[in-house]
């Protein structure tokens, strides 16, 4: 048998393929990887998610416990496919712990695939209902904030959020008074990603008055570290602030740093409406926006969420507590050691702070102390172990030269 040859059947033509534009990387994933690559000498305080010691991303032990029913559940099912909703035990347990055990509202609801996916599908709904296909966003914003905007279809007005690592307000206020026709607002309801700080009450409360002053606004909540701050249910006060006073609210979730289950990207949609007619349109939109972008979500961490919840969930208030604990040692260490000028951006909650370095600080850091963080300076507190906190203040100070 003689060799074959493999030839092309045609002049190779140029591809359209080619003529894309080659996309900036996703921020946090690129440095993410960087600092990955680098092994265990990286102190990596790049992506959000709750590590260990080791720099393993931790599993709460409710958690575990949940995921070991669901896989032995698993061994005895069939595959068919899931209702477009989701799974209805983890809709209602999340809706339950976002709006309270025996709350008064009706709620459409739809799973989503992670609290990104959430959004994806929240965006697309409030851009079916606004005119002005304009959003509002605090900025600094998390960097995956403005893009589902975009692919929603709505032009996105940043506004600032901070003056001297201090949350204001105002701005987003008087933008309010600008808008002339309706307008959405995209806001965190906590532990705010990337500062780490959220607006006091007063400013909620300001918030509220203005948007009801204007009216034709939708609010979107983004809810992504129920529990982290204060705990889960005063970590959704501000749903309830906005419920109270009848201002049209989305919320959307996640379960990936409350429950530890990042790669299995359990997340929930919602719209609190007036009735159950609307609940059931609502659902119906739900349901033809996530068949156009991939159908059904996967269902397995839907399963771990609503075990966790309806079997274990004294357990995981207590883990929660652990990692509120963690977090809060994590952040009095390091605001003791770290330069002065970076200690304000410390004092806030949940997982993350954004220090007020240079870009040129931050290159070096990462460059020749192999401390790896995002160019806009923001820390993942809880990617840092307990015992690395000393090292990482003193690469930051030589850096800052102090
Ligand atoms: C503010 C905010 N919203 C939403 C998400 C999305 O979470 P998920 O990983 O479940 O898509 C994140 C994740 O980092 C976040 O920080």
């Amino acid at each position: 048998m003689g060799e074959v040859k493999m030839t092309l059947p045609f002049t190779r033509m140029p591809s359209p393929f080619q003529s894309l534009p080659v996309p900036a990387p996703d921020p946090i994933f690129a440095i993410m990887t960087e600092a990955v690559a680098a092994g265990t000498k990286a102190i990596n305080c790049t992506i959000g998610v709750v590590m260990d010691e080791d720099g393993q991303t931790t599993l709460l032990p409710s958690v575990q416990r949940a995921i070991n029913d669901v896989m032995e559940d698993l061994k005895h099912q069939r595959f068919g496919y899931p209702p477009l909703l989701g799974v209805p035990a983890f809709r209602s347990s999340v809706e339950r712990l976002i709006f309270g055990e025996k709350h008064p509202y009706t709620v459409a609801s739809i799973a989503s695939t992670g609290g990104t996916g959430a959004l994806a599908i929240n965006l697309r709904l409030m851009a079916m209902l606004l005119q002005s296909k304009r959003i509002l966003l605090p900025s600094p914003a998390w960097a995956n904030h403005p893009p589902p905007c975009v692919a929603a279809g709505l032009a996105v007005i940043e506004v600032p959020y901070l003056e001297n690592s201090i949350p204001t307000v105002q701005p987003l206020i008087e933008q309010l008074k600008k808008e002339k026709g309706d307008v959405g607002l995209l806001l965190q309801a906590g532990s705010h990603n990337p500062t780490g700080i959220d607006l006091e009450n007063e400013q909620w409360a300001d918030l509220v008055r203005a948007i009801k002053e204007k009216g034709n606004c939708i609010v979107l909540l983004d809810c992504a570290y129920q529990g982290l701050k204060h705990g889960v249910e005063k970590d959704v006060a501000m749903v309830h602030l906005f419920l109270r006073e009848n201002i049209p609210t989305l919320v959307t979730w996640s379960a990936a740093k409350n429950h530890s289950i990042y790669a299995l990207r359990p997340g929930l949609a919602c719209a609190v409406v007036p009735d159950a007619t609307t609940k059931s349109s609502v659902e119906g939109h739900y349901s033809r926006i996530t068949r156009s972008i991939h159908s059904a979500s996967s269902t397995v961490g839907q399963l771990v969420v609503a075990r966790v919840q309806e079997h274990y969930k004294e357990e995981w208030l207590d883990d929660l507590k652990q990692v509120r604990t963690t977090l809060a040692r994590k952040r009095k260490a390091m605001i003791e050691l770290i330069p002065a000028t970076c200690k304000a951006a410390l004092r806030g909650f949940g997982m993350f702070a954004m220090l007020p370095l240079t870009q040129e600080q931050i290159l070096r850091l990462k460059n020749e102390h192999n401390v790896f963080m995002t160019l806009d300076g923001r820390i993942n507190i809880a990617g840092i172990p307990d015992a690395r906190i000393g090292e990482f203040c003193a690469k930051v100070r030589k850096v800052v030269g102090s």
